[in-house]
């Protein structure tokens, strides 16, 4: 295996428009683990691998102007314009700190909420991040991730072109050492990090037309491309041949039925001292 800890998915301007597309569609499953750990007004929220800082909002709207949402990221170009955003909105509660999940620290103080979305399957090492989350939570607070268990995505009827972006997506992930289904993993990772069984899971799922699927599987592999490459699990060729034969069929077979990953959160309440 060729594990590496740089990052699998791409920094591009179009990646960062793809995961404000992606945090939307899963707004709602996140809101529900919210709502299930109770997070209130005032809230002390943390967000590891913020990314494009969609949850952070939902954070803040649910914190209020008494609470702080602090995003933590490596990627200090994509949390700083996520800061800019949730400022502009009005949501002054927010800040960002660069840093990375496995060896910096967020600023002190103790969370309410620590909470991580489509982090743990990008790193090599999440039962470290995980071990740390649970530190930064405060007794009394919850710990919530979710991550994905990418071995459903499919179509039906079968197409090879999703076969292939399969063998590409999930063999770049592999290859480099990440989990691909790191959400059905996550009870047995909250074991091996020290902090027990989680007080509930939620599994929410999603399927609609390949005509509408089309855009997130072309922009996921776009995404994994250069990575894919240099891995080598696919060539500049193939890459190429795949993004032509994807443009025609979600026209040609756009009725078939795509499946996406499924999104598995998990949390578990902290003990007060
Ligand atoms: C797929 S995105 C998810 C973003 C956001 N959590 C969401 O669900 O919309 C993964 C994010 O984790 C960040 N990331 C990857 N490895 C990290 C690490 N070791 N420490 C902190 N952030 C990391 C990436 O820069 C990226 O912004």
């Amino acid at each position: 295996m060729t594990t590496t800890d740089a990052y699998v998915l791409g920094r591009t301007d179009a990646e960062y428009e793809r995961l404000r597309v992606q945090a939307r569609i899963w707004q709602d499953a996140t809101a529900t683990l919210f709502d299930r750990a109770g997070l209130s007004a005032g809230a002390r929220c943390l967000d590891v691998g913020c990314g494009p800082g969609e949850t952070m909002r939902l954070m803040a709207e649910r914190t209020g102007p008494g609470g702080t949402v602090t995003g933590m990221d490596v990627d200090a170009t994509l949390g700083t314009a996520a800061v800019r955003m949730l400022h502009d909105a009005g949501h002054r509660q927010c800040r960002f700190v660069a840093g990375d999940a496995i060896r910096d620290e967020p600023p002190p103080g103790g969370y309410d909420l620590v909470f991580a979305r489509l982090l743990l399957m990008h790193v090599t090492d999440p039962v470290t991040v995980l071990r740390r989350m649970w530190e930064w939570t405060a007794p009394g607070g919850h710990l919530v991730v979710q991550d994905y268990d990418l071995r459903t995505v499919g179509v039906y009827p079968d197409l090879p072109l999703v076969d292939e972006w399969r063998r590409v997506f999930l063999g770049t992930f592999t290859t480099a050492g990440r989990e691909i289904r790191m959400g059905h993993r996550l009870p047995a990772l909250f074991a091996e990090a020290g902090i027990g069984e989680p007080d509930g899971i939620e599994v929410a799922g999603r399927m609609e037309p390949l005509a509408r699927a089309g855009g997130m599987l072309t922009a996921t592999y776009r995404s994994v491309a250069p990575a894919a490459i240099s891995l080598g699990v696919a060539t500049e060729a193939q890459r190429d041949a795949w993004l032509t034969d994807m443009e025609r069929a979600v026209v040609e077979q756009g009725g078939h039925t795509a499946m996406w990953p499924l999104m598995i959160g998990a949390y578990r309440a902290k003990a007060r001292r």
